[in-house]
């Protein structure tokens, strides 16, 4: 079997991908700094600590390890502060990225996985959002996603470099198995938070319940991380076997509301979930979910874990377990 180097695989969903592609029996070579990673979720895979600005590192690890595809998983990702620091954002996102693909047309690695994201849309004309939909990114994190997603057909033309995008809606829940999970410092995502406010980490704060929704609060889509490490793997061997560069959504087109989530943390854990509606965050579009028909048809994608319970339920172990937030 290949080599697979997976940047960003101590990372919340590329420690799970990387877990993934062992198991399907792929050698994997981790390649990260280790400034939002952590060491002890590449459980055991050969780790280069580097940085991905780094091609001459890049290089040596492509070529020592007998890499023959890469998996991208390395990025900043909080909207709020890509508006803050948009010059962060293009340097760790696009120059970091385009670094990768520079030391892969080097070493003639053809075969790109990328993390893109919902927030390459901006504002949701319609949905479910398809392919189709128009890309108009509302802050710099899109921006950068999309910068990207736009250079790539360009470096499969000249370069020989496929790629296939994955664009994550709202990546959530933990390894079932209980080894990895989400550990962000600061934390900012909706499920780890509430998980935190029941067990007795401060009040949950609901961005808004004006939203022209059923109980006002946002809908967003949640996608297990294992469900994304499968559609992972389906897009690498979909590579492996000549497939041209493209792009594709990624999330399982059922919306649920802030409440809604905080209703399945309460009835998961059994607990309490302390919240207070607080005034909207900037830049939160009140619906956003996917139509993922186009992978599912394309690559024979199936999300196993779609169920908002079971997802709130595997990241419930994951954090009773760590005791953290
Ligand atoms: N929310 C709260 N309180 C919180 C945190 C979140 O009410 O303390 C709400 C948000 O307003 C939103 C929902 O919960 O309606 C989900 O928020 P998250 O921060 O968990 O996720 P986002 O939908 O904001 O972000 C996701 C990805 C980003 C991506 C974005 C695209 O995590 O990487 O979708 O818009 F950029």
């Amino acid at each position: 079997m290949s080599a697979v180097l997976v940047v960003g695989g101590a990372g919340y969903i590329g420690s799970h991908a990387a877990k993934a592609l062992r198991r399907a029996g792929y050698d994997v070579v981790v390649y990260d700094d280790l400034s939002a990673g952590h060491r002890e979720a590449t459980l055991g895979a050969p780790l280069v600590e580097g940085d991905i600005h780094d091609v001459p590192r890049l290089r040596e690890t492509l070529r020592a390890r007998g890499v023959t595809a890469v998996m991208h998983f390395a990025a900043w990702a909080r909207v709020g502060e890509s508006v803050r620091d948009p010059r962060g954002y293009y340097w760790t996102n696009v120059t970091g990225t385009l670094a990768v693909l520079e030391a892969m047309a080097a070493e003639s690695v053809a075969c790109f996985v990328f993390s893109s994201s919902a927030a390459v849309f901006g504002e949701p004309e319609e949905t479910p959002i398809t392919e189709a939909h128009p890309t108009r990114p509302i802050n710099p994190y899109g921006e950068t996603k999309l910068a990207v997603e736009r250079a790539l057909p360009h470096y499969a033309r000249a370069y020989g470099i496929r790629s296939i995008s994955l664009r994550y809606f709202n990546a959530a829940g933990a390894d079932p198995e209980g080894e990895l999970g989400e550990s962000h410092d600061p934390e900012t995502h909706l499920i780890p938070l509430a998980i935190g406010a029941a067990l007795g980490r401060g009040a949950l704060a609901i961005y808004g319940d004006d939203y022209p929704t059923p109980d006002g609060t946002c809908l967003r889509d949640y996608v297990h991380v294992t469900d994304l490490s499968d559609a992972h793997l389906l897009a690498l061997q979909a590579l492996e076997r000549g497939a041209a560069t493209t792009a594709y959504n990624l999330g399982c087109g059922r919306p649920a509301s802030v409440r809604e989530v905080v209703a399945a943390v309460s009835r998961v854990s059994g607990r309490p979930v302390p919240a207070a509606v607080a005034p909207r965050r900037p830049g939160d579009p009140a619906v956003l979910y996917a139509s993922s028909e186009a992978i599912e048809r394309d690559l024979g994608w199936c999300p196993r874990y779609a169920d908002l319970d079971t997802i709130v339920e595997t990241a419930w172990r994951w954090h009773q377990r760590r005791g953290t937030h």
